[in-house]
């Protein structure tokens, strides 16, 4: 692949480029693309051109891009994730029904943990995970579990970076956040009252495909919820689902 003159390819600038976009910046103008990247406007708009073409990004009527339905063709195309939510999502729908409150399914991602699927209950009470965002690994009960069951180099690597406190009652304590993981690990749940937000407790639990964690399946309940029926839901549920991923391929 070509390098332009400031020696990054023309695959890191179409990264950088499609990297503008984020949950709350669905649609920019190639101008502010070229701001956010720090290319040069003619690149930008060279770019964006190429990648609107290619049907990569798509065009709104006032000239702005959005990110083309092209982009999510391709990249559910034989993913791992699209495997894994067929999997969990009549599961998943079964503790929705029976908890009426917000049902996850997330994954490890760079560090992260990346929601693949949200099923909601009109009722159901305050949740800031989003599908397709992101939250930190120690802040959030599926990260928590993520975090437990993740290669022993990226569990070091997390708890050797600052852990910054979403909320008063998020774990940063390295010591302590050791103590919690080595216990979901033995428990095979995380119950993580407020590490997000006061108002709310996050339950979750391992998925296993073929015996590895491939997923955390979570609950988000009102802080002054039950858990016991949450925790014996998520654990039918993913006996299931790793059950279902099995005959799957
Ligand atoms: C959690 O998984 O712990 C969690 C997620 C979203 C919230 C609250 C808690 O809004």
């Amino acid at each position: 692949m070509a390098n332009s003159r400031s020696g990054d390819s023309m695959t890191d600038r179409i990264v950088r480029v499609l990297d503008t976009f984020t949950n709350d910046r669905t649609t920019q103008t190639a101008a502010e693309i070229a701001r956010r990247t720090g290319l040069p406007a003619s690149s930008a708009h060279r770019i964006v051109g190429d990648l609107a073409e290619a049907g990569l990004l798509e065009r709104d009527e006032e000239g702005r891009v959005r990110l083309g339905m092209r982009l999510w063709e391709l990249a559910l195309r034989g993913s791992s994730a699209l495997r894994l939510r067929q999997a969990a999502l009549p599961h998943m729908e079964r503790v929705q029904a029976q908890i009426r409150e917000h049902t996850q399914l997330a994954v490890l991602e760079h560090e992260e943990a990346l929601f693949l699927e949200r099923l909601s209950h009109p009722d159901a009470g305050a949740n800031i995970t989003r599908i397709a965002g992101r939250l930190p690994l120690h802040a959030s009960s599926s990260g928590l579990v993520l975090l437990a069951h993740a290669d022993p180099e990226v569990r070091e690597r997390v708890l050797a970076a600052p852990l910054r406190a979403v909320s008063s009652e998020t774990v940063t304590d390295p010591a302590a956040l050791r103590t919690l993981l080595a216990g979901i690990r033995q428990r095979g749940y995380v119950v993580a009252p407020g590490s997000i937000e006061a108002v709310s407790t996050g339950v979750a639990v391992p998925v296993r495909d073929r015996g590895e964690v491939a997923a955390a399946l979570s609950v988000v309940l009102p802080r002054e919820a039950p858990v016991e029926p949450a925790i014996a839901a998520l654990l039918r549920a993913a006996e299931g689902i790793g059950s279902d991923l099995r005959t799957m391929r």
